[in-house]
């Protein structure tokens, strides 16, 4: 018997009539009973047709399929929709076009305040208790930098951000359960869902190329894919600013991990705030270094996969964290477009 179920992922304009008969499809639907249940006693030839049809379309999923959307099930329909539909973003070529738009909108438009003022009676803090080193130059000195020197990112330096931020620190078990690991980050139950794979271009020491960071045994393990400086605006969004850096680690969650642990489309949010966590434990690490770190959204979610060899579906691309050499010359502008204090 061939089954089919709705799938999640396809963007396809639908007449109202392809809903009712997907909404025949809740669940495995053999042909026969797709055929029983739009005309009973009607034509098995007319029912496979359509389900090849849809199939076609990317509608419906053929069980055998892979990778199969229906480890998305128990996340459907909030969270597997929300997912699918915002994959792959629509970028304009030129990355500055979006500013000039707001520039505009912002004269029709003004934003809202960037900060909130309660009226209400007020108690002045005082930081009796100051936070002092490294922590305290590496929060007070956080940029994103979009101004690279040309210089290359030591090996090593890569290898401590990776290690401070993505390597395993310790590993313990919940009763009954199984292992869990922890690292230098918090994570929604401690399923640490995220992966890291690096795209070196311009690391002295390491050969330009794609990598699996080996959060485990703290390795980078080659993917034997070609990456090279020219490669970085087409994966990220034509954002040419950051070819300049050396190094980028691509997040993927690997869905399962957290979904095991949490069945609901809530615990989708816990896999994205895992990532802001880590982000801005790779900046705060890269930044204690010396180093000049950037994190972005804008991204191709498929060339990304098709690169590191992921399905997109059990895995996929959800963040991105890089770094470069600072530029001596940025001044109080390293993120190019705001001037802190200006
Ligand atoms: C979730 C997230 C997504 C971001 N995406 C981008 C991006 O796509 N491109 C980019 O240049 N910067 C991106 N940034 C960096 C922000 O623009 C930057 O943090 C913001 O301008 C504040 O500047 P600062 O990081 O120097 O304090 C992102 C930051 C975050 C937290």
């Amino acid at each position: 018997m061939v089954g089919y179920r709705w799938q999640t992922a396809g963007h396809v304009a639908l007449t109202a009539e392809s809903v009712a008969i997907l909404d025949r499809l809740p669940d495995w639907t053999s042909v026969g009973d797709l055929r029983d249940r739009l005309t009973p006693g009607g034509d098995i030839a007319d029912a496979a047709d359509l389900l090849r049809l849809l199939h076609s379309l990317g509608l419906v999923e053929r069980d055998g399929d892979a990778p199969s959307n229906a480890e998305w099930m128990e996340w459907s329909p909030a969270a597997a929709f929300f997912h699918f539909s915002t994959k792959n973003g629509r970028f304009p070529a030129d990355f500055g076009q979006r500013d000039r738009e707001l520039v505009e909108k912002a004269a029709l438009h003004p934003q809202p305040e960037p900060t909130k003022r309660v009226e209400g009676s007020r108690t002045p803090l005082v930081n009796t208790v100051p936070l002092e080193g490294t922590l305290q130059t590496a929060l007070t000195e956080r940029r994103t930098w979009r101004r690279f020197s040309k210089q290359p990112v030591p090996a090593a330096a890569l290898a401590t951000v990776l290690d401070r931020t993505f390597r395993v620190q310790a590993r313990g078990r919940v009763a009954g359960q199984g292992e869990v690991v922890v690292k230098t980050s918090p994570s929604g139950g401690s399923r640490h869902p995220i992966e890291a794979y690096v795209l070196a271009w311009n690391v002295e020491g390491l050969n330009a190329g794609a990598y699996h960071y080996d959060g485990a045994t703290h390795e980078l393990v080659d993917l034997r894919r070609p990456v090279s400086a020219a490669d970085i605006p087409d994966l990220l969004a034509h954002q040419t600013y950051f070819l300049g850096a050396g190094a980028a680690v691509i997040m993927c969650p690997v869905f399962a991990r957290t979904m095991w642990r949490y069945g609901h489309s809530r615990a989708y949010r816990t896999v994205l705030i895992d990532a802001g966590h880590l982000g801005q434990t790779f900046c705060l690490t890269a930044v204690a270094l010396g180093l000049a770190p950037f994190t972005t959204m804008a991204f191709s979610e498929s060339k990304l996969e098709a690169l590191l060899g992921l399905d997109g579906v059990l895995e996929c691309p959800i963040y991105v964290a890089g770094v470069g050499m600072p530029d001596a010359g940025a001044g109080a502008s390293p993120g190019r477009w705001h001037a802190v204090g200006g």
